[in-house]
């Protein structure tokens, strides 16, 4: 039976590959993109969203554009250094065909979960700020969504936001700790993981030669982010999988080693967006969630390629 998943995204290089992945899956009914600030403004990432669902010839996959800010706080950075003023890299995309749905994410989140009870994976791979508010105008699509797999967070590794907090999470930390606490069943693919799949030159120069539309969408986003990889770890032409391992935990969890331990989401100070592990639930009674801490890279690596190439 095939997953029916609603990916809520900012893309964005590596969501674009997270995107192209999910919907060349035949395990998986992509229902719906919801787009969220984050690797650029939210007008760019629901183009670019709009424009990805579209090359793979699936006009009928609804997006819907989502919050331009976070719930409290100011943006703390956009991404466009990472991933290009336009998120993809710098390559200018021309307007897609299809028009943005006329409500907003949140609110379609929470029409497909009450459409789709017990059925729905939600996979938020940008900050969290349409599914915290999704839970707030809506709460039973806490215990009506089957699950929710995030791309973000990190407890072992170190931060790429700050020296403890991963992106996606120090981007809205405290729509963060509203999704940890909700109480749904919540796992964690972060940077303990993400760090560990390296695509490196020679993959990448390999996939990009296949020349379908897929590859070749991702051979001209590629070079400004393997460029800030080059500059910021030293990689030369090698890259983090962020985004498409969340796809791949949804393809086939036994991948990952996790453990299920309660946790929560710093929202102040210096630390503020730390994803903190509370195994002794010292610091409060916090939700228990699915956090992935060993994963087998390879594997993701080939499936990536096969689904991608296939
Ligand atoms: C996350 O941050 C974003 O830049 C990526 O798209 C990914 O979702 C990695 O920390
Ligand atoms: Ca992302």
């Amino acid at each position: 039976m095939t997953k029916k998943i609603l990916i809520d995204t900012d893309p964005g290089v590596d969501d674009t590959m997270a995107i192209l992945f999910a919907l060349r899956s035949p395990e998986l009914e992509v229902i719906g993109l919801a787009a969220i600030f984050g690797n650029a403004y939210v007008d760019v990432t629901a183009k670019n969203a709009l424009h990805l669902v579209e090359l793979e010839n699936n006009h009928h996959i609804p997006v819907a554009k989502g919050a331009a800010v976070p719930l409290v706080e100011p943006p703390r950075s956009m991404g466009m250094h990472v991933h290009g003023d336009d998120g993809m890299g710098g390559i200018n995309l021309p307007d897609p065909d299809g028009e943005l749905l006329g409500i907003p994410a949140a609110q379609f989140i929470v029409e497909t979960i009450l459409a789709n009870p017990g059925e729905l994976t939600l996979v938020p791979i940008g900050p969290l700020t349409n599914i915290a508010l999704a839970v707030r105008l809506e709460p039973r699509i806490v215990d009506l969504v089957k699950e929710v797999v995030i791309m973000g967070g990190t407890v072992y590794a170190d931060g790429n936001a700050s020296p403890v907090a991963e992106a996606n999470i120090y981007n809205d930390p405290h729509a963060a700790a509203i999704v940890f606490n909700a109480g749904w069943p919540l796992t964690m693919v972060g940077l303990d993981v993400t760090l560990k799949v390296v695509m490196t030159k020679n993959y990448l120069d390999k996939l990009c030669s296949v020349g379908n539309p897929a590859t070749e969408m991702i051979r001209q986003v590629l070079p400004f982010y393997q460029q800030f990889h080059m500059e910021e770890y030293g990689l030369n032409g090698d890259l983090h999988t962020h985004d498409p391992s969340a796809i791949a935990y949804l393809l086939d969890p036994a991948l990952f080693q996790a453990e299920q331990i309660p946790a929560f989401v710093e929202t102040v100070g210096s630390c503020s967006g730390q994803t903190v592990l509370d195994r002794q639930r010292q610091l409060g009674d916090f939700k228990e969630i699915n956090v992935c801490l060993g994963v087998d890279d390879r594997s993701v690596l080939d499936l990536f390629w096969e689904r991608l190439t296939g």
